[in-house]
């Protein structure tokens, strides 16, 4: 399981800021509206919160005024999408991650298989995140970004709803191997390295602004029939420098072992902070090992620090052995 930066390990799947840019979103935990029903809260938090929400919805107006012409989600209601998962029972549980559980279930309405991601109200993550996923999935779309059908934001209840991709996460496959899911192959690996690179490569180059996605790893590559991946998890997305900006300055904010270190030093990001965690994507496919991993050795727990190893004590001499005997002096 990753542990997210910058607290080392001290959470399963958090995505905790090493200083707060804005004052924290409370968690909605304390706020008993019923589900399917809207909030009648008059109180403080749920001020503050739609304070938070409507700041960041202003944030993203500023940088992209095109924001409500293109949001092409549906809404759904609570009780529409607690039908769809049986009442979110066990069995349709797919997985865990910083922002909630995700189910998978069935609406009838569109007649589709879907993921629902349900707002862990206790969690870290929140509010703040659930808009930036729901306005940037509006806006973005391309085979290789997973599709975002709809959200619910009934009340204090917070889910998204995605297309469902049936062969689940890349780090299931990579990591979590169980007997129903047979080992990559070496072309199998490639696609998917290649697919992912494609999807970025649409977040940084083909989109204007460009948009940084800063959750790059193995978890958020999702992978449909015939192992075809798409990005997902845009929750910690921001838009690019534009200009003659270099980066922007922001909280920083990802997971522990795929963040850039410069990125997290200075807290300056760029479109170069993705590549550093595409190549921890890369590295972790080429070698079957996760990214941070702490039940190995000492100074083999981080991938990058192992390889950077690997490739000073190993490649480095090799390569001066083949100069030295096979270039005539
Ligand atoms: N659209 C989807 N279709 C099928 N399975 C999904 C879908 N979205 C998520 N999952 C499953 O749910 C799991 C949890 O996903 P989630 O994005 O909540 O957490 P994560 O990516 O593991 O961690 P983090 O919150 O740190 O990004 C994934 O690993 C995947 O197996
Ligand atoms: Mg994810």
């Amino acid at each position: 399981m990753d542990c997210c930066f910058p607290c080392l390990g001290a959470r399963k799947k958090r995505k905790t800021p090493a200083r707060p840019e804005k004052p924290q979103i409370p968690p909605a935990a304390d706020n008993k509206a019923k589900p399917g029903c809207s909030s009648s809260s008059t109180s403080a938090a749920a001020a503050a919160r739609q304070d938070s929400l409507s700041e960041a919805k202003k944030e993203f107006v500023l940088s992209n005024g095109s924001e409500h012409r293109h949001i092409a989600a549906q809404t759904f209601t609570f009780r529409e999408l607690a039908a769809a998962t049986n009442g979110f029972r066990a069995d349709c549980l797919l997985g865990e991650g910083g922002f909630g559980r995700v189910y998978k279930g069935y609406l009838e309405s569109i007649n589709q298989v879907v993921a629902i991601k349900q707002l862990d109200r206790n969690g870290l993550q929140g509010n703040r995140e659930f808009l930036v996923e729901v306005l940037m999935l509006s806006l973005l779309h391309h085979p290789h970004l997973v599709n975002l059908i709809g959200y619910c934001a009934d009340g204090d209840q917070r889910l998204l709803v995605y297309e469902y991709m049936p062969l689940g996460s890349l780090e299931d496959h990579l990591h979590d191997p169980s007997p129903d899911k047979p080992r990559l192959d070496w072309n199998t690996r490639m696609k998917i390295a290649a697919g992912a690179a494609k999807g970025l490569e649409h977040l940084h180059d083909k989109t204007n602004p460009p948009v940084i996605y800063r959750d790059l790893k193995c978890s958020n590559i999702l992978l449909g029939e015939g192992y075809h991946p798409k990005l997902s998890d845009f929750g910690l997305a921001k838009l690019g420098p534009v200009g003659d900006k270099t980066h922007v300055s922001t909280r920083v904010m990802g997971t522990y072992g795929y963040c850039a270190p410069e990125y997290a030093m200075t807290g300056q990001l760029t479109l170069k902070s993705d590549v550093y965690s595409y190549g921890v994507v890369l590295l972790e496919i080429i070698t079957g090992r996760r990214a941070i991993d702490n039940t190995r050795a000492a100074g083999e727990q981080n991938l990058v620090a192992w390889v950077s190893c690997r490739f000073v004590f190993c490649y480095v001499p090799f390569c001066f052995f083949l100069l030295f005997f096979f270039i005539p002096l």
